[in-house]
């Protein structure tokens, strides 16, 4: 789950769980403060395994699948444990370091603990090498990986002049040049709904980021009984809150990139990047007190507090090794960046992500330099046979297509 490779796969166990996009004619923006969390995203939603077709009793072939997986998101066993080569250090120059009330913080807990500790820059602004260093240094993220979420959060929400992006909201602006609003502000581009801890950005009033507690309550909820979260746990907690989107939220809308992919592979991220790592249990093992020290959480199950911008890396973690070279699936690292296939899942997204804008627009001609400058892949003259299933005339009776909010003036950078 470290490489592209991996990542891409999140899309096998989102095709399992197809989107449900409803017609609304209201169609208005609505923002507020941040750092808060609505009634009605606090309001509890109770999904069942029934609901969601899961009976432990009678598991489907693809259910026994997904729990055959292992905290590398793989079938086949993690076996090596290198203590000196997993450890990952949290003292010296990566010492916890509260934000500055300057510093940007924002909806991805691994970003925001890793710029707490030093490995990403702590004012929250990143380059393009900080973060595949960074990441690489504090998760054993793969370059591929990295690189390719990085520039994608440059193309979309960063500044293409500076080529750097924000972990939180709107970077201060370069010269007149917008620089763009940052993965807090980037809903549908890379922000999706259906979040672990983070509300659907539509009952929360714009707000995508802040944490609600009582979503934190569900994700924890399925580990519970033994204290230990995997990945077969959250893909069952990723089905159910798919389900209260479609209930909650009359502007759900899953796009290619936001909701499809980063958002369930959001969910393996959490049991693939901050599991512990022992010589007992090479495959790793996560409990309540690590992922609460990542999401800046304290109490116990079911009464939680958030700490806005505290998400920080315990004390003593061994990061896991992705030892894995996935063959398989629709794409891998190897074939994306073969013939027209980056390009292709790429302007899939332009399409669905970008609604509002026409391909004339500078900032996507922008975009696309930089995605040819980054992956070498240009996007004129692609032949994408599978773009015509993605036709924009299919989209317009879906209003959360373009509920894209904006922040407010007086928004705290921090959380
Ligand atoms: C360049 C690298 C990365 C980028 C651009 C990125 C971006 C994002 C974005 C935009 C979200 C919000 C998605 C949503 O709507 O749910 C998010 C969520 C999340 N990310 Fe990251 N991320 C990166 C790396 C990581 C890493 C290394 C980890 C784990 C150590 C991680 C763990 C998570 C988790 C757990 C969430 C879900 C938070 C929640 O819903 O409460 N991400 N990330
Ligand atoms: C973690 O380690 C650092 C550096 O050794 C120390 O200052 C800090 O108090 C420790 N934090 C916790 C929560 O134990
Ligand atoms: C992680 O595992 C190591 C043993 O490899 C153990 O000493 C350490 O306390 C564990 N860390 C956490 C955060 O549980
Ligand atoms: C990964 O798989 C490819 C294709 O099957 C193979 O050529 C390559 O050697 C493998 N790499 C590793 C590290 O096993």
């Amino acid at each position: 789950m470290k490489t592209l490779g991996a990542f891409l796969l999140a899309l096998h166990g989102a095709a399992a769980f197809p989107a449900v996009m409803e017609a609304m004619s209201n169609n208005g923006k609505r923002q507020s403060n941040t750092c808060s969390v609505s009634a009605k995203c606090n309001q509890k939603y109770s999904v069942t395994d029934a609901q969601i077709g899961y009976n432990p009793k009678a598991p489907t072939p693809a259910q026994v699948a997904s729990a055959g997986r292992n905290h590398c998101g793989n079938l086949t066993p993690c076996t090596l444990f290198d203590a000196a080569e997993q450890y990952v250090s949290t003292s010296g120059a990566h010492a916890f370091q509260s934000p500055k009330s300057t510093d940007l913080r924002g909806p991805c807990p691994g970003l925001n603990a890793a710029a707490n500790h030093g490995y990403l820059a702590r004012n929250g602004v990143q380059s393009l090498t900080q973060t595949i260093t960074g990441l690489g240094q504090a998760y054993g993220m793969s370059v591929d990986l990295a690189g390719f979420l990085a520039a994608y959060a440059i193309a979309f929400d960063g500044d293409l002049v500076s080529m750097t992006w924000s972990i939180g909201g709107p970077q201060a602006k370069l010269g007149a040049v917008d620089s763009g609003q940052g993965i807090s502000w980037s809903h549908n581009k890379y922000e999706g709904d259906t979040s672990i801890s983070r509300c659907d950005a539509y009952i929360n009033n714009g707000d995508a980021h802040s944490l609600s507690t009582t979503r934190f309550a569900y994700a924890y909820s399925e580990g519970a009984k033994d204290d230990r979260l995997d990945m077969d746990k959250f893909a069952r907690a990723f089905a159910k809150n798919t389900y209260r989107s479609i209930g909650q939220n009359p502007y759900y809308f899953a796009p290619l990139f936001s909701t499809t992919l980063v958002s369930p592979a959001a969910y393996n991220f959490v049991i693939a990047m901050m599991s512990n790592h022992t010589a007992d249990q090479p495959g790793g093992y996560l409990n309540e007190d690590m992922f609460k020290t990542f999401f800046s959480v304290t109490g116990h199950y079911p009464n939680y507090k958030w700490n806005p911008g505290q998400d920080r890396i315990p004390n003593n973690t061994y990061t896991g090794i992705d030892i894995s070279n996935f063959s398989n699936g629709i794409y891998n690292a190897q074939n994306l960046f073969q013939g027209d296939n980056l390009a292709c899942f790429m302007y899939q997204n332009i399409q669905q992500g970008l609604p509002d804008i026409i391909t004339a627009n500078p900032l996507v001609t922008a975009g696309a330099t930089l995605l040819q400058k980054q992956f070498g892949i240009a996007f004129a003259g692609v032949t994408c046979p599978a773009v015509s299933k993605f036709n924009n005339n299919n989209l317009p009776p879906y209003p959360g297509r373009s509920y894209s909010p904006n922040p407010p003036a007086n928004a705290p950078q921090n959380c």
